[in-house]
């Protein structure tokens, strides 16, 4: 039995076993070994879960889940060491459990928030710069996940003057251990996306094929565009101009913005808030969350993007402007923007991947 905390029946338990099984794409007869692998980590594989430059969004996204959620069962299989904003202890208590378990090692480091690039200054935990926490935590973890926009690459306070950068970046620069890294992007962080990760890892012991930006496969190898329901539209040449015009509501948001032609990421199909609504549901466009150029290479995000690195916007805005004004099907248009235009999406750098 699932040994926890908190007293989850057995049956709520293969439940959940059985949702994540079709997660990850796993047929029925995967439940068992999916059962296996969280009950054996509930004999501890303990998870560091660090917080830097952020709103907290992530840990709220993924608490927000039903009952019952991935977030109670999960919280009680890992073994959750450190979290500042979801463990009792506090001060240096809470300090010692983090030391604590960096000593013992062998741990899932999880980083939500941007560590600062311009001034260490920017963000310190205990009077101790994230940067010089995150490296010590990293140093003994087998393995990183980074959630959200801002662990994954920058996100929001990459654009603010502390210069805020991912774990892949500070990697690369040699500020933090390199070890297995997994992307999990999106602003915030999908709850299962986030779930589906952990617990692949929790039952192949490695990370799950990823994207060249380290993006779990099985969750980001799709663009929004090629998913969404607006898409009809989208090829019938039928584009938002007015926001306020009621007959325009369901049309295409490419020329309010919408960054689905060049954003990677299931939303389309799972959805949020249980699969409830989505952005492009609720008439918002794409903002392009899931990306490496989020938020600066993705602004203004209620503008057409003419002037994304990388892609021949301006050459798609134009020839796209033509077929509403004539009223042409934007089919080819469509195959020229998403296939098809490029490489890839925009990278933090704001080139092509
Ligand atoms: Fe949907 Fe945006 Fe593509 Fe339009 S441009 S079809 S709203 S993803
Ligand atoms: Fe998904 Fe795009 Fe919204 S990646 S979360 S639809 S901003």
């Amino acid at each position: 039995m699932l040994t926890s905390f908190r007293s989850i029946n057995r049956r709520d338990f293969l439940k959940f076993c059985a949702g994540t099984a079709t997660l990850l794409g796993l047929s029925e007869a995967a439940v068992p070994r999916v059962a296996k692998a969280l009950e054996e980590a509930a004999k501890k594989p303990p998870v560091i879960w660090l917080e830097g430059q952020d709103c907290a969004g992530c840990s709220i996204s993924f608490t927000n889940t039903s009952n019952p959620g991935t977030a109670e069962i999960i919280l009680d299989t890992i073994s959750l060491r450190y979290h500042e904003a979801l463990m009792a202890a506090s001060g240096h208590q809470a300090e010692k459990a983090l030391q604590d378990s960096i000593k013992e090692g062998g741990y899932v480091l999880v980083v939500e928030g941007s560590i600062p690039e311009a001034d260490d200054r920017y963000c310190k935990i205990a009077d101790v710069p994230f940067v010089q926490t995150v490296k010590e935590a990293a140093a003994n973890a087998a393995a990183v996940i980074a959630i959200g926009a801002c662990a994954t690459y920058g996100g929001i306070p990459r654009g603010t003057p502390s210069k805020g950068m991912g774990i892949s970046a500070a990697m690369d620069k040699g500020l933090v251990p390199k070890k297995p890294l997994i992307n999990v992007p999106t602003c915030p962080v999908h709850p299962e996306h986030f779930v589906g990760t952990v617990v692949y890892y929790l039952l192949y012991k490695k990370p799950p094929p990823m994207d060249a930006h380290l993006r779990p496969l099985l969750f980001y190898d799709k663009l929004i565009h090629d998913n969404c329901e607006r898409r009809g539209h989208f090829e019938n040449g039928e584009f938002l101009a007015d926001w306020n015009d009621f007959k325009q509501r369901n049309f295409c948001l490419y020329l309010k913005g919408c960054k689905g032609p060049f954003t990677h990421s299931d939303c389309p199909k799972r959805r949020w808030n249980d699969g409830l609504n989505w952005c492009i549901g609720c008439g918002a466009g794409c903002q392009g969350c899931s990306e490496p150029a989020f938020y600066t290479g993705m602004s203004p995000l209620y503008q057409k993007t003419k002037d994304i690195a990388g892609y021949r916007i301006e050459t798609v805005g134009a020839v796209m402007a033509g077929a509403v004004a004539v009223g042409l099907a934007g089919h080819f248009i469509g195959q020229a923007m998403t296939g098809r235009l490029g490489k890839g999406g925009p990278t933090e750098k704001g080139g092509e991947s």
